[in-house]
């Protein structure tokens, strides 16, 4: 493999020569390299479902390829890519079997570094997922570790059971998946080794160096490969309480991102971030890392993003806040008191691979979706935006049991095995297949998931060059986000005294407000010239503007 182009260059920056690229970049005090990601558009891609460039039903790293020009076109600054790795897929591929292989289902190592040089090319830079919490069960060492040698399992965390033969878990934890967290080493009876989350995914054992090494060696891995960064799968996760005491309560689930457990969010873990950084660092272009951190505040999760620890932090307390204009306000200053403590920037998410579709989760259908979408873009900091959501496409509730294939589905007492409803394949083009498959220009035949038969209309094609559409509102409000200086990392938020149920506030000279009640509000405060609203306005009231609900606008004083 050859070292990639964006290795250092003379004046060890990336993002100039990437930027220079992207012909509708608006030069901004934003578009060096200095601080890209602290108010990057970063889009998920979930690699099964974005493209099939092969026609198996299953999407794969040169589909993705062949996609790119849409995520350069939508003006997103970074796309993060979920797991591809050699994976046995008991969990999407959030199972590891090798750190270092393209599972090729997926596609191969020239198939990552062809998407990774064009991606660059396009001035899209491209963050990888990394899954330290635990591996496959298939990984190397756990099947030595399995097999009885010793050494491996250290590695991992193999404990006698409690009851007279062992016939008991070690201790009382819950899988996230549901059930307990301990799975029995087959024919040894009265050894059991942890999963957090589905037995096929054993945790590993961070106390022990090999472990630390082999993750610092992976991350080179990559990063020598020319990748932009790392979204740190479970991160809150690698250490656990020392003893693995019990948590005496069963009522674990529902603790999970609220309280303090055993085995989340433990101080010991910062430790390892620091030592991220560290090799982070030694790479030109400012590498970044992401945490997924389920902590149970604002102020713990900020603890992820101190200066010589990771860069951002998804904030999972926005994507849980209910569509209501206190409860919003609220979550909003709380990330921005507790990250700029830090010095770190805000992140947003609506969406992601593992939670509802914002447009069905909200409960407002598309009027509503639309409104907080620009809300999301409005804020200080970085956004995430789920692939689809461009799209406004809804969850799919109706799977047959058949297809699904989320792990979480299958477990007892689990999260809401809800996950595949979020996972269709998106639509592309708005005919089938001439083959009679479902694939809407997904790809081959027949999706891996079933696409509902009305996803033509929400194609990239349908939505395409209609103003209406969710998708030209995206591209808009993004087109805006990287024009004008106030947005993004640019002027602090100052909220405006605004009628009940609306949420409004200024930066500098841009002015946000957001409807979120059912009826029309005229807003006391002047709003300036509009630049982009999620639904139709009305004509002004007396020279006030009205808000018509589940709206979101965007206006300029100048
Ligand atoms: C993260 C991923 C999720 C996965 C889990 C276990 O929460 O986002 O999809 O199932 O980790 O790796």
């Amino acid at each position: 493999m050859t070292q990639h182009s964006s290795a250092p260059q003379a004046d060890g920056a990336v993002g100039p020569r990437v930027r220079a690229a992207r012909p509708d970049a608006a030069p901004s005090a934003r578009s060096g390299a200095s601080g890209w990601w602290r108010d990057a558009v970063i889009y998920q891609v979930y690699p099964r479902s974005f493209a099939d460039g092969d026609g198996d039903g299953m999407g794969d790293l040169p589909g993705v390829r062949q996609r790119l020009p849409h995520l350069a076109a939508l003006g997103v600054d970074a796309v993060w890519l979920s797991p591809f790795y050699a994976s046995p897929q008991a969990d999407a591929g959030y199972d590891v079997a090798d750190y270092r292989a393209i599972d090729p289902m997926f596609g191969t190592l020239h198939d990552a570094d062809a998407l990774i040089r064009d991606a660059h090319a396009l001035g899209l830079r491209v963050i990888i997922d990394i899954v330290p919490n635990h591996s496959s069960d298939r990984h190397e060492w756990f099947t030595r570790a399995l097999a009885g040698d010793p050494a491996a399992r250290e590695r991992y965390h193999f404990r006698a059971g409690r009851g007279e033969r062992g016939e008991l878990p070690p201790n009382d934890w819950e899988s996230v998946f549901g059930g307990p967290a301990w799975s029995r080493v087959p024919d040894e009876p009265g050894l059991w080794y942890l999963h957090l989350f589905a037995p096929e995914q054993p945790d590993f054992d961070w106390e022990h160096p090999a472990v630390r090494d082999e993750f610092r060696s992976v991350l080179r891995f990559w990063l020598d490969l020319g990748v932009d960064g790392f979204r740190v799968d479970v991160a809150h996760g690698l250490v656990k309480a020392a003893g693995l005491p019990d948590m005496g309560s069963g009522e674990q689930l529902r603790l999970l991102g609220t309280a303090e457990l055993p085995f989340f969010d433990q101080d010991g873990v910062h430790e390892i971030y620091r030592s991220w950084r560290q090799v982070l660092d030694e790479y030109p272009g400012e590498r970044i890392g992401v945490a997924e951190a389920w902590a149970p505040s604002a102020e713990r999760t900020a603890l992820y993003v101190r200066a010589d620890e990771l860069h951002q932090a998804f904030n999972f307390h926005y994507l849980g806040t209910d569509w209501d204009a206190p409860a919003l306000r609220e979550v909003i200053d709380a990330s921005l008191t507790s990250l700029g403590a830090v010095g770190a920037p805000a992140t947003w998410v609506l969406s992601n691979h593992d939670v509802v579709r914002h447009r069905t989760r909200l409960g407002g259908g598309a009027p509503r979706a639309r409104a907080a979408s620009l809300l999301m873009l409005a804020l200080p900091g970085s956004a995430y935006v789920y692939q689809g959501e461009e799209l406004g496409l809804p969850e799919v509730t109706e799977l047959p049991d058949e297809a699904r294939q989320d792990p979480s589905f299958f477990r007892d007492n689990g999260q809401d095995g809800l996950r595949d409803g979020c996972r269709v394949p998106l639509p592309w083009a708005e005919e089938r297949t001439a083959d009679g498959g479902t694939s809407f220009g997904f790809g081959g035949g027949s999706s891996w998931l079933p696409q509902p038969p009305e996803w033509g209309a929400l194609s990239v094609a349908a939505q395409t060059g209609d103003p209406d559409s969710t998708l030209e509102l995206y591209r808009t409000a993004l087109r805006l986000r990287r024009e004008r200086p106030e947005l993004g990392d640019g002027e602090p938020l100052e909220w405006l005294t605004a009628p009940e149920g609306v949420l409004a506030f200024r930066r500098g000279a841009f002015v946000c407000a957001a409807n979120t009640g059912p009826e029309p509000a005229a807003l006391d405060f002047r709003t300036g010239a509009l630049l982009l609203a999620s639904g139709p306005l009305p004509a002004a009231e007396s020279g006030r503007t009205v808000l018509p609900g589940d709206t979101t606008a965007w206006w300029a004083e100048r």
